[in-house]
């Protein structure tokens, strides 16, 4: 249990946006920051940060909180270690209470997994540097390709013994549990029981999590033997897919924010070497093709991937299809490729870090000009396989979102395959077509749910609007109060009849006679209820921190949405917004009268309902006063709202 006041500083001391920023890419709008959603796909951003609440609302996929949820989710830690996280990074020490002995066996699963690689990783690196073997073989096969003492520090390579059980039974002597060994894939069980380790006498190279975990290992043999397999990789488990990872994006993440650009490259090697010399964003897919998930873990630090292709590469071709991927999700693909027999690693060595960094600037060139070339050398004089090469071309401009971006490259291409650029254009619309169709069915759904519209940024009033007509009316209703209790709550009253109360003591007072019916209002107002009661004043954090997620979650929603709105858009549309705090009398009694007033016509409804349903005379005369009194209450209500009764 980590203590009270070291999780107070730790709140305090987290800057949300710098936490956040580590993970997405933000832009500042008016008084927020808005990037595009690390937990959906979107095109268009709607995940916003207030840096002045320390929130942030994902309204993709409805995720929203403090730093500490932000963690939690997207790196999926425990609480606790969402807080230790925190606390490292700015520097807090974390004190807590002492746990018995069997703290081990209390992580949650993943932690313990998280702590067998770990211990894995220290273990091949001693091996590495303490032991006869390892700095025979495993140290002298780093330096011999150029790797120097810091660089094999910082991405903590390793040696594996070549010895069947030296890992596992160190490892079960230190009390690691069997079952962990096997499932991180440290170890294999015989068929007797027994472990014995699936590295021997190969250098390693542990692969990181996005955090800086070891979650993985690649081990590569030192042998010229083509019969056994050159990299041997840790299988999938609880903390490994393989498919969500980059390896060394944990190092370049910073750089590739800084650089607004990512390298790709194949391997392990190739992203060591071209790190060394200097150029530190730079990640390898680990010899498989690149999946979404990859693409998207970088296009939340940048737009821009460069890939860094073998020369020798036979599988360009094979690999153009799979870039088209890159372009789906709205990134900048632009290609290099080394001459024949070189790769990254062994070209940054040949001509040094500025001189890689020169071919690379020299010889970059837009993956759709660059396939296109390479198709068209293909097709040679072909007219049929021309028109192949036509198709995937515009087949892959079609994937570009960006439509102005878009028709530069249909200008680009019109002249190297020497077509009309129009032909060009009208082959696009059909495919645009065909896809259109099949969004314009997606985004139905979307809209359904509580995500903002495209524009949501641009128009929020009237999509906002928009959602409160489809809305229940009494829950826009009592959406309006809960508003009002968060927004103004705690200010003071003033009024000329009416003073020396706050806000939020005299709405939760004057509705003591409403019974809320959405849920999660419901709560809401209980809870001020109690709290009023206690003598109290809930403000925004009471609410944002509180333990009921639901009740949370919509006061997030509520402070980062519709009330944030940039000032600009008002200016741009020409809209004044009548201020609604220059008559805060009007503004609170207006929400509450209106709320009573949906109350009062559903109370009528029923009380009319068993009138005519009632047969007893005692029963009628009751009902009957019931209905006089609401229809007097009503018309207090009306009078103050002014609005005339039509029914
Ligand atoms: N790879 C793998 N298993 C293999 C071969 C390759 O997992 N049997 C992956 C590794 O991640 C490797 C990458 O594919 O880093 C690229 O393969 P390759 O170019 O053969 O390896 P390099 O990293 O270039 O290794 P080296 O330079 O040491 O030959
Ligand atoms: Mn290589």
């Amino acid at each position: 249990m980590i203590l009270k006041h070291t999780i107070d500083r730790i709140f305090e001391a987290t800057d949300i946006v710098e936490v956040i920023g580590e993970f997405v890419t933000l832009k500042k709008r008016g008084a927020n920051y808005i990037g595009l959603s690390p937990f959906a796909n979107e095109k268009t951003p709607s995940f916003t940060v207030s840096p002045a609440k320390g929130i942030f609302k994902d309204f993709s996929s409805g995720i929203g909180g403090s730093a500490v949820t932000f963690l939690m989710e997207h790196e999926k830690f425990s609480y606790p270690e969402a807080l230790k996280w925190l606390a490292k990074k700015y520097g807090i020490e974390v004190e807590e209470t002492v746990d018995a002995p069997e703290d081990r066996e209390a992580e949650n699963h993943r932690e313990s997994l998280l702590i067998v690689t770990g211990y894995a990783s220290k273990f091949f690196e001693k091996s590495l540097w303490d032991t006869d073997d390892g700095k025979a073989i495993g140290l002298s096969y780093y330096k011999e390709r150029g790797f120097t003492d810091a660089t094999i520090r910082k991405f903590e390579l390793g040696y594996s013994p070549d010895q069947w059980e030296a890992f596992s039974s160190q490892a079960i002597k230190d009390g690691y549990k069997q079952e962990y060994l096997e499932e991180t894939g440290l170890s294999v069980k015989r068929e007797n029981g027994t472990l014995y380790d699936r590295w021997r006498g190969r250098v390693m190279f542990p692969i990181h999590s996005f955090t800086g975990r070891v979650i993985a290992f690649g081990g590569r043999t030192l042998k010229n033997d083509k019969t056994v397999p050159k990299y041997v990789n840790s299988p999938e488990s609880e903390i490994y897919h393989k498919s969500n990872v980059l390896y060394g994006l944990h190092f370049a993440k910073k750089a590739i924010r800084d650089q607004d650009n990512c390298y790709l490259v194949e391997g392990y090697a190739d992203v060591i070497s071209v790190h060394q010399s200097g150029i530190e964003n730079v990640v390898a897919s680990s010899g498989t093709s690149l999946t979404v998930e990859q693409i998207r873990l970088i296009g939340r630090l940048t737009k821009n991937i460069t890939i860094l292709y073998d020369g020798d590469a036979a599988g360009i071709k094979a690999s153009l299809r799979g870039l088209d991927l890159i372009l789906e999700e709205g990134l900048n693909v632009k290609v290099v490729l080394f001459p024949d027999g070189h790769d990254p690693d062994s070209y940054v060595r040949l001509l040094g870090s500025t001189g890689f960094k020169n071919y690379i600037e020299q010889n970059k060139k837009d993956f759709i000009l660059y396939k296109t070339d390479i198709l068209l050398k293909e097709a040679g004089n072909d007219p049929i396989r021309k028109s192949e090469v036509i198709r995937e071309v515009v087949e892959s401009i079609a994937k570009i979102p960006d439509s102005i971006k878009a028709s530069v490259f249909l200008k680009e291409c019109s002249h190297i395959l020497d077509i009309e650029e129009r032909s060009l254009i009208s082959e696009l619309n059909k495919m645009r077509a065909a896809k259109g169709k099949k969004e314009y069915q997606q985004q139905q759904n979307r809209a359904s749910r509580e995500t903002p519209p495209e524009d949501y940024y641009e128009a929020a009033p009237p999509a906002e609007a928009a959602i409160l007509e489809k809305a229940e009316p009494y829950e826009s209703q009592e959406k309006e109060i809960v508003r009002l209790l968060v927004t103004y709550g705690g200010q003071l009253i003033n009024w000329d009849d009416i003073a020396n109360t706050y806000i939020g003591p005299f709405m939760i007072a004057s509705l003591s006679d409403v019974a809320f019916e959405h849920p999660v209002y419901k709560e809401f107002v209980d809870i001020y209820h109690q709290e009023v009661e206690k003598g109290s004043l809930p403000d925004e954090a009471f609410f944002i921190n509180h333990s009921d997620k639901k009740v949370a979650d919509v006061v997030i929603t509520m402070l980062l949405s519709q009330y944030t709105l940039s000032p600009n858009w008002y200016d741009m549309h020409k809209i004044t917004t009548s201020d609604e705090t220059k008559n805060m009398k009007a503004t609170i009694l207006t929400a509450i009268f209106h709320l009573k007033k949906q109350k009062v016509s559903a109370i009528l409804r029923d009380l009319q309902k068993q009138l005519q349903a009632t047969k007893i005379p005692e029963e009628e005369e009751i009902l009957l006063s019931q209905f006089q009194h609401m229809k007097k209450v009503q018309k207090t209500i009306t009078d103050y709202l002014g609005i005339v009764i039509t029914e």
